[in-house]
């Protein structure tokens, strides 16, 4: 690799490894990782539930010590260099670090005193964040009264207090409805705008999609595969579409007839009214044409949808095998060790 092409990664992993071990058993929580991230771009870590994620961004964001591999964060290693590391990211967790039984205003104004902002810049400071992130009339109420989404706005809040040019996002929006999501992924995009490098991690491909300039899959503690999200998705194909018809006697013919205009496989629901088929690759042209024809043969289909590839299609694709659960993840995250 050539040094101009080091010099501009934010963030660079080589074969990251981390292992817990609990009793007789041993997980491999990170099975060799790599991962570059370029200076002011955003990197998407998608996964399922224990793929490794939250592992893998504590390792870079010095909370955890890896067992193997290297990795630095703007050219300081995260070991030897850890506070030199702490010095220019920000992380937000899953498992977040404001203090619940003290107000907004007092969660920033202490995190600004302690990154070296003096009194009355340390409460403008505070003012400035709770502005942003439009908690400005919630900055006297403790954070225990927050809803979820104000929760992960001024979990955002924190970790900016001293606007980190690297910022590690554990799942920013994971349980928010869909209003907070979008007014995060505005937050996010505004950083990423004024230069920051971001590191978030997601189980929804869309978050991804929208945010992401390249992503990264992970499973089983190792990335499966790599590519902005349209190389992904056009690894599962189009997505697919859903079909609800308003008479079932009419099914097999309008099956018939999707299979012939999409050239693909068509399901049938055990809903007798319903069926779907698979999009391929160059289908799109072609969906345009269903509604059109399913109509010249006097069939009505009330309901029609045309579906992203789901995350679960994505894996399907990639592995072979549908997204499973890892029961074993879960909340027991306990800061174990900190290098
Ligand atoms: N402190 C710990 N002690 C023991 N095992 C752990 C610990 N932290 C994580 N693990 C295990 O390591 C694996 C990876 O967990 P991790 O939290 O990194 O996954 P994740 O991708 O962040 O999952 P989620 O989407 O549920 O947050 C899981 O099997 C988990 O049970
Ligand atoms: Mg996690």
């Amino acid at each position: 690799m050539s040094p101009s092409s080091t010099d501009d990664l934010a963030i660079e992993a080589r074969g990251l490894v981390k292992h817990f071990t609990s009793g007789k058993s041993v997980t491999k929580a990170v099975d060799g990782i790599d991962l570059t991230v370029p200076e002011g771009t955003v990197l998407g870590v998608l996964g399922p539930n224990g793929a490794g994620k939250t592992t893998a961004v504590r390792m870079l964001a010095t909370l955890l010590r890896p067992d193997a591999g290297t990795a630095t964060v703007l050219g300081h290693d995260v070991v030897r260099d850890a506070d030199k590391v702490r010095s220019v990211v920000g992380l937000t967790g899953q498992y977040a670090s404001v203090d619940e039984d003290l107000t907004g205003t007092e969660n920033l104004v202490m995190l600004a005193r302690l990154y070296g902002f003096l009194g009355g810049s340390a409460r403008a400071r505070s003012t400035e964040l709770l502005d942003a992130f439009g908690l400005g009339d919630a900055g006297d109420r403790q954070v225990k009264t927050y809803s979820g989404g104000m929760r992960r706005r001024i979990d955002l809040a924190a970790s900016l207090v001293m606007s980190p040019r690297v910022l590690f996002l554990d799942e920013p929006t994971t349980g928010l409805d869909p209003r907070s999501r979008n007014q995060v992924w505005d937050i996010i995009r505004v950083l990423v705008a004024d230069g920051a490098t971001v590191l978030l991690t997601t189980q929804y491909l869309e978050e991804a999609d929208q945010l992401a300039d390249k992503i990264a899959v992970i499973d089983h503690g190792r990335v499966i595969a790599e590519g902005t999200a349209t190389e992904l998705k056009r690894s599962v194909g189009q997505g697919a579409v859903h079909l609800r018809l308003a008479d079932s006697a009419q099914r097999a013919r309008a099956a018939e007839l999707v299979a012939t205009v999409l050239g693909a496989e068509v399901s049938l629901a055990n809903d007798p009214y319903a069926f779907s088929a698979r999009v391929p690759d160059d289908g799109g042209p072609a969906v345009a044409r269903l509604l059109p024809a399913l109509d010249d043969e006097g069939i009505a289909v009330p309901e029609f949808s045309l579906g992203q590839p789901s995350l679960d299609e994505v894996f399907l694709a990639l592995t072979g095998q549908p997204l499973d659960e890892d029961p074993g993840a879960s909340d027991d995250e306990t800061i174990e060790e900190v290098a």
